[in-house]
């Protein structure tokens, strides 16, 4: 006997199945998408009106969702059966909370949430808990203890404030000089003045990559089961991407190895979703970065390389729907920045790079660009991922931004 699973009313009407997204960011909104397409009523928030997701959502709302009473009422209010976490910047005690009280799912899971937010939780789940290769690490929350933290760990090392994301305070110490430094800069790059942040040991790595891990219930059973897309390779800069390829060439060890931390790691967490496990690959030894739990900025190529995106990966292992991770292309993505501080900005020489048939573009629809700020991004096919590289920068690089 097959297993009954979700039922998908219609939306904007009483059977309808209401998912409530917290952050609406370029990778919500091609979540909302996927949901759209499956028939879900889809509820996207953030702190800015017009964020890239409220702009596909049926509903959309504008409030500082770190704030718990303003997140409280906000889920009274929706009454979603599922709630999306697509940012860490939440107050996820009131996710915890509704978890327990059945008052909606929580995807992946509250406890995956709660402790991804926070680089401390995390970092000590996969080391000290499940055992898992990570670089040496101190945490430290005061000038003092940061100072003897970096001397404990040597040089370089990495600094990062707990809560933080996209490389924000973010610094790498090459000798005692740059400690104080580093520390002011860890202090205002935060995400809330918590102060407390993790010095780590460098790790040496040949490359490092993103190993999308799915948890979807089996189709017959209903049991979740763990599947892996291929790897996906990326080069950072200042702690962003600015590339991504699939597959990441590695030995049969290192991969092995890739997803048995993994799948340890995502277990760990629980429930059904999508998760980025960033891992560092150095021959066949494999360490521990980080997780996220939801769709990856350096998954964006699988877009152009999967026959379903980590966005419909995600989409239907949390609505407990079967998945596919299979690749069908090899590919390449490459991120479009906006180049200024603007709003109200226009993107020209789409003919141009569009004029390779294997290429694609997403535009986001952000109302302001920063000069870091991405904006878009470009996707390419080709024979090799080198050659995938290289023509999805060089589309990239023929979309230009215009001030109006
Ligand atoms: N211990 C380390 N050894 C070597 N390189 C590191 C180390 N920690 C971080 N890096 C480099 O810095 C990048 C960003 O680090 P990390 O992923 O921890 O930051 P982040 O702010 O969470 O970034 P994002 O949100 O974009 O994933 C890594 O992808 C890696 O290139
Ligand atoms: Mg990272």
């Amino acid at each position: 006997m097959i297993y009954m699973s979700v039922t998908i009313g219609t939306p904007l009407q009483a059977s309808a199945f209401k998912v409530l997204l917290l952050g609406s960011g370029e990778l919500g909104k091609e979540v909302v998408i996927s949901l759209q397409r499956l028939g879900v009523e889809v509820h996207a928030a953030d702190r800015y009106d017009h964020a890239p997701a409220m702009q596909v959502a049926h509903y959309s709302y504008t409030l500082n969702m770190a704030d718990a009473e303003e997140l409280k009422q906000l889920i009274q209010h929706v009454k979603p059966d599922l709630i999306i976490p697509e940012i860490e910047a939440i107050a996820t005690q009131v996710l915890v909370e509704i978890e327990q009280q059945n008052i909606a799912t929580v995807i992946p899971s509250a406890k995956a949430v709660n402790l991804t937010m926070n680089r401390e939780g995390i970092r000590r789940l996969a080391a000290e808990e499940l055992g898992l290769p990570t670089s040496a690490y101190r945490f430290a929350d005061s000038i003092e203890s940061f100072r003897a933290a970096c001397d404990d760990i040597g040089y370089p090392n990495f600094v990062k404030p707990v809560m933080s994301s996209s490389g924000k305070g973010q610094s790498r110490v090459k000798s005692f000089d740059e400690v104080d430094a580093a520390w002011e800069y860890a202090q205002t790059g935060g995400r809330v003045n918590q102060g407390k942040v993790i010095v780590e040991s460098q790790i040496d790595f040949d490359f490092e990559i993103t190993l999308l891990t799915v948890r979807a219930k089996n189709a017959e059973t209903g049991e979740i089961e763990t599947q892996y897309c291929d790897p996906i390779g990326h080069r950072q800069d200042s702690g962003d991407y600015v590339e991504s390829w699939q597959p990441q060439a590695m030995t049969h060890t290192a991969l092995e190895e890739s997803k048995r931390i993994a799948h340890k790691v995502t277990a760990a967490l629980g429930g059904c979703g999508i998760f980025g496990v960033e891992l560092f690959v150095k021959g066949d030894k494999v360490w521990f970065s980080e997780v996220s739990p939801r769709p990856h900025d350096t998954g964006l190529v699988t877009l152009a390389s999967q026959f379903q995106s980590e966005f419909e990966l995600h989409a239907r292992a949390i609505l407990g729907l079967p998945v596919n991770t299979t690749r069908h292309s090899v590919a390449a993505s490459a991120v479009i920045y906006a180049g200024v501080d603007d709003t109200n900005l226009s993107f020209s020489g789409l003919n141009l790079a569009l004029s390779n048939p294997n290429t694609d573009l997403r535009l986001f629809g952000k109302p302001e660009g920063f000069k870091r700020r991405r904006m878009g991004v470009a996707t390419a096919r080709a024979e090799t991922t080198d050659q995938a590289r290289e023509l999805a920068l060089e589309t990239a690089s023929q979309v230009s931004v215009q001030q109006n």
